[in-house]
């Protein structure tokens, strides 16, 4: 049925700005579309694709139309809104405390590594409109979800992957939770076990990483890649060209806190995974990038990733494990749908 749908709405496939035809991604994304994959997890939740089809039957298309106008005209937000989820999931689970305004200051939003989040307005405009048609049934981590999977997807037409739903929001947010978020110069074991921690693999890891194909980062984040003190010094994981371009968009002053760079200087807005060529060239952009490459197994999977086809299958698998991360539901009795996503 959304098979169906979702290849009768999308009128070819191409790539936005680009031009390739990727044919192969109308046979990927018709198989990965195809709800309720049996066994994909051993354990689940408390989620279910088409969590709202009676209680809310217009939520999804809702929340994809708001998202889908919104990254029409700012192409940026589909990064903001992927790593939104993501950050969202990490700190204390996939419950939309990021959203939180309160307590003012020592909120998740405020604490580091907080640069580039964003997407806030989009979550906000999508939660008014579910509001006044189906008061207090949608959930603002849901939102959160779907609106990534969305954002990311709107490039193809169609929807990239599947998103389990059901998922309750909490009512805290603590800035001190922040620190379970990896950090761009961690290596890979520090990486790896950040991962671990939310009951995530070597694979999720790598598969995962895999959104760094689009959007930006702060020069700030690539700076100690670059200098030591006051002099240059590259580090020797970093292709030398790569680091000319980024030492001249960077610069090793106050000037450059405030710059970005693109996390994938060859297509920086499309979800394609020449991410993944990009590590193997040593032209991944943050140190936590490049350390994937230290590991032996984390570097097999970069390479099978270089597959777009093995990437999307890859990177679907690994979002609906990092979805399901520490969630709420009304299977665990836990959480509430709350009626403002920035108030508790
Ligand atoms: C593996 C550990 C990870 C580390 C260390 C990491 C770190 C970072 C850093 C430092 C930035 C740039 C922030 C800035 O300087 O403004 C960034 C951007 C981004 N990250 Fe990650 N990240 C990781 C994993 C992930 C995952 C799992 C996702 C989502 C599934 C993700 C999605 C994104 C996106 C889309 C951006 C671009 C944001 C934008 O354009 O606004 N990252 N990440
Ligand atoms: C990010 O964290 C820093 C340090 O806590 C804080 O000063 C800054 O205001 C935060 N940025 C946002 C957008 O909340
Ligand atoms: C990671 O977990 C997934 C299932 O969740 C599994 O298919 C995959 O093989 C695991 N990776 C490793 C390296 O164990
Ligand atoms: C960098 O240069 C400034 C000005 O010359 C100096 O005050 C500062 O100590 C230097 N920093 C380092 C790390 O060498
Ligand atoms: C920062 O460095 C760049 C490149 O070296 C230079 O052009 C610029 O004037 C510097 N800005 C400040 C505020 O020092």
């Amino acid at each position: 049925m959304r098979r169906q749908s979702v290849l009768g709405g999308g009128a070819g496939w191409w790539w936005r700005g680009g031009g390739a035809v990727a044919w192969w991604g109308a046979v990927v994304l018709a198989h990965l579309v195809t709800p309720g994959r049996a066994g994909l997890l051993e354990t689940n939740p408390g989620l279910a694709y088409n969590f709202y089809q009676t209680s809310c039957p217009s939520a999804e298309a809702t929340v994809k139309s708001i998202t889908w106008q919104m990254v029409a005209a700012n192409p940026a937000l589909a990064g903001r809104l992927l790593r939104l989820h993501f950050h969202d999931c990490f700190v204390q689970g996939c419950d939309a405390s990021i959203l939180l305004d309160t307590p003012a200051s020592q909120n998740e939003k405020s604490a580091p590594p907080n640069g580039s989040v964003g997407g806030y307005e989009v979550i906000d405009a999508i939660k008014t409109k579910l509001e006044a048609t189906c008061p207090g049934v949608v959930s603002c981590a849901d939102i959160v979800a779907l609106a990534a999977r969305d954002a990311v997807s709107y490039q193809f037409q169609a929807s990239l992957w599947q998103v389990e739903t059901g998922r309750r929001d909490g009512s805290s947010s603590l800035a001190s939770n922040a620190g379970a978020l990896p950090s761009f110069s961690a290596g890979f074991a520090g990486l790896l076990a950040s991962f671990a921690a939310q009951g995530l693999n070597v694979t999720d890891l790598v598969a995962l990483s895999g959104a760094h194909t689009i959007g930006k980062a702060s020069c700030s984040s690539v700076t100690p890649r670059l200098y030591a003190g006051n002099a240059t010094s590259v580090d020797p994981l970093l292709d030398s060209t790569l680091a000319a371009v980024l030492i001249n968009k960077c610069p090793n002053n106050a000037s450059s806190s405030s710059a970005t760079v693109d996390l994938d200087g060859n297509t920086p807005l499309k979800f394609d995974g020449v991410y993944y060529t990009n590590l193997i060239n040593k032209r991944g952009l943050l140190a936590s990038d490049a350390a994937l490459m230290q590991n032996a197994a984390a570097a097999a999977i970069v390479n099978d990733l270089t597959n777009p086809i093995k990437f999307y299958a890859a990177f679907a698998m690994s979002m609906k494990k990092m979805g399901r991360v520490n969630v709420l539901t009304a299977k665990n009795g836990k959480g509430k749908i709350r009626a403002q996503c920035r108030a508790p």
